[in-house]
């Protein structure tokens, strides 16, 4: 598990168009645009945000993005490669998002994903997060579910 680099930023972008293409199909435009940057529009997006990269033999299997806002710890573009899933790379992610959270002294860990994303809510579960709400048709139509857990 380490901190993602520039160099691998066309890898994380790929890697985000497959699991964007692997969703069911009904992802709102706007929405699939969004989880399919270009390495420009990712770079733009990582001010201020520390990204994690899982790798096996040299490869990206997962990312996890982590922000401090408002003084506790965001996660954002939590994904996994389609068929790396059930191998606890996301566990592995989340455990060094929640590390570098308590190092930056973040009471909270909190998740917002959109309801359709299924996977996400028994994964965050699993790792002790609460659901705390639901926004309704808040991206684009689609509802979004709030998660945390207080370390
Ligand atoms: C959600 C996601 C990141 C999970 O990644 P993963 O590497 O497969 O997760 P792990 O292997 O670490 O799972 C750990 C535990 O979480 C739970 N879990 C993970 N995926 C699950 C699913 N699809 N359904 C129910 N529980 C699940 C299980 O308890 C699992 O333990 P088990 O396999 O022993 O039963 C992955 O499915 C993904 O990238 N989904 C699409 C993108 C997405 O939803 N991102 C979140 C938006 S913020």
């Amino acid at each position: 598990m380490e901190r993602i680099t520039h160099a691998d930023i066309p890898a994380i972008c790929a890697l985000l168009k497959r699991v964007a293409d692997a969703q069911p199909a009904g992802l709102p435009p706007e929405l699939a645009k969004a989880w399919q940057p270009g390495p420009l529009e990712f770079t733009s997006q990582m001010e201020g945000v520390t990204y994690f990269a899982a790798r096996r033999e040299g490869r990206i299997l997962g990312t996890v993005g982590c922000e401090i806002r408002h003084g506790t710890c965001h996660l954002m573009v939590l994904a996994v490669e389609p068929e790396a899933r059930r191998q606890k790379v996301a566990t592995a992610l989340l455990v060094a998002a929640m590390e570098w959270a308590k190092h930056s002294n973040a009471p909270t860990v909190w998740v917002d994903a959109l309801a359709r994303f299924s996977s996400v809510a028994g994964l965050l579960k699993h790792h002790g997060f609460s659901e705390a709400g639901t926004l309704h048709k808040h991206e684009w139509g689609e509802d979004v579910v709030l998660f945390e857990r207080v370390l």
